[in-house]
C-alpha cells in the first residue's frame, strides 16, 4: 500500500505555501553568554518545492526549522509564509521534530489523534486515517501501546504519522528517518516521495543523509559550521519517481561528491590511492 492509498477521497489539498527567509539570525542566551547559532540566512522555498538542508552537527539546522515554524524568535531578520510575517507558532503545517515528543500518558493512536483534536477534525474519519497511517509505517497492532513500550525508531514513526494526519500544505521534518533501520528508512523515503508527488506540499527537510537529500529534493542546501550560513545549493533535476540506488546517475554522483567535499568528508579510498 502506498501513501497515496491512504488518502481519503476528499479533493486533493491545495499545493503548499511559499516560505521566505530574509536576513535571519538566531542568537541563544545561555549562562555562558550569547551563542550565535544561525545566520544570516536568505532562503526562498517555492510553493510545492521540496528543499533539503544538510550541514555539520550543531550548525543550526534545527534552529532554522524552529525559526521557520515560528517556535523561536529571530534575533534579526525574519520569516514569512505565504507572504505573511511569522510572529507566533505557525499552525498550518506538519512538523516532525528530531525527538518525537510523544505524550507518554496517551496511547500511540491517541498521540497521532492529538493533531485531529487540535484542529477539530471529525473523529471517526481522523481515527480511520490515523490507523491507516500507522499501518503504513509498520505499526499496526501497536495502536494501544504507550510510547515508552516502543523503540526509538517506532516512536519516530508515530511522530511522522501525527505530522501527516491533516495533510498539511507545509511539512517540516528534522532528521525524521535518523533513528530508523536501513530498510524502514528506504521505505519511508519512497513513501514521502509518493506523498509529495501526489499533493506537492512545500517541504523543508533536514537530514544528515546525502542520499536522502539527493533522492527527495528539488534543491539541496548545504550549511556551514555554526553560525550556520548557506555554503552552496544544488538543483536536483532528474525525473521522479527516483530511486535510492541512482548513485551512479551523473547528477547524483556530482552533487554527492561536492557536498562531501564541502563538509570536509575524506574519501579514504581516494586518499590511500593517492599516497
Ligand atoms: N535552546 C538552546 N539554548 C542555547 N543554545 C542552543 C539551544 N539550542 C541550540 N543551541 C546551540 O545552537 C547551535 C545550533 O544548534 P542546532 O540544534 O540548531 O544544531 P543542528 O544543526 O540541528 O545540530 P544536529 O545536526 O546535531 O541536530 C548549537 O551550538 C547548540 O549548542
Ligand atoms: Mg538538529
Amino acid at each position: 500500500m502506498s501513501m497515496a492509498d491512504i488518502r481519503d477521497s476528499a479533493p486533493v489539498a491545495a499545493t503548499g505555501t511559499q516560505i521566505d527567509v530574509r536576513g535571519l539570525e538566531i542568537e541563544y542566551e545561555t549562562s555562558g553568554g550569547p551563542v550565535h547559532a544561525l545566520g544570516p540566512i536568505d532562503l526562498t522555498i517555492g510553493a510545492g518545492e521540496f528543499v533539503s538542508v544538510v550541514g555539520p552537527s550543531g550548525c543550526g539546522k534545527s534552529t532554522l526549522l524552529k525559526a521557520v515554524a515560528g517556535l523561536i524568535r529571530p534575533s534579526a531578520g525574519g520569516v514569512s509564509i505565504g507572504g505573511a510575517p511569522i510572529t507566533k507558532p505557525h499552525s498550518d503545517l506538519g512538523i516532525v521534530f528530531q525527538n518525537p515528543l510523544l505524550m507518554d500518558w496517551r496511547s500511540v493512536l491517541s498521540n497521532v489523534l492529538l493533531q485531529a483534536e487540535m484542529r477539530s477534525m471529525p473523529k471517526q474519519q481522523a481515527t480511520a486515517k490515523a490507523k491507516a497511517l500507522l499501518a503504513q509505517v509498520g505499526l499496526a497492532g501497536f495502536e494501544n501501546r504507550r510510547p515508552h513500550e516502543l523503540s526509538g525508531g517506532m516512536q519516530q514513526r508515530v511522530g511522522i504519522c501525527r505530522a501527516l494526519l491533516h495533510e498539511p500544505p507545509l511539512i517540516m521534518m528534522d532528521e525524521p528517518f535518523g533513528a530508523l533501520d536501513a530498510l524502514t528508512r528506504e521505505q519511508m523515503c519512497y513513501d514521502l516521495q509518493d506523498l509529495w508527488l501526489e499533493r506537492r506540499p512545500t517541504v523543508l527537510f533536514i537530514t544528515h543523509s546525502i542520499s536522502e537529500a539527493t533522492l527527495l529534493s528539488d534543491r539541496v542546501i548545504v550549511m556551514s559550521k555554526r553560525p550556520g550560513q548557506i555554503l552552496a545549493e544544488y538543483e536536483m533535476t532528474r525525473p521522479r519517481p527516483r530511486l535510492l540506488d541512482d548513485d551512479e546517475h551523473p547528477e547524483v554522483d556530482r552533487v554527492s561528491r561536492e557536498i562531501r567535499r564541502l563538509l570536509g568528508v575524506t574519501d579514504h579510498a581516494t586518499t590511500k590511492k593517492a599516497s
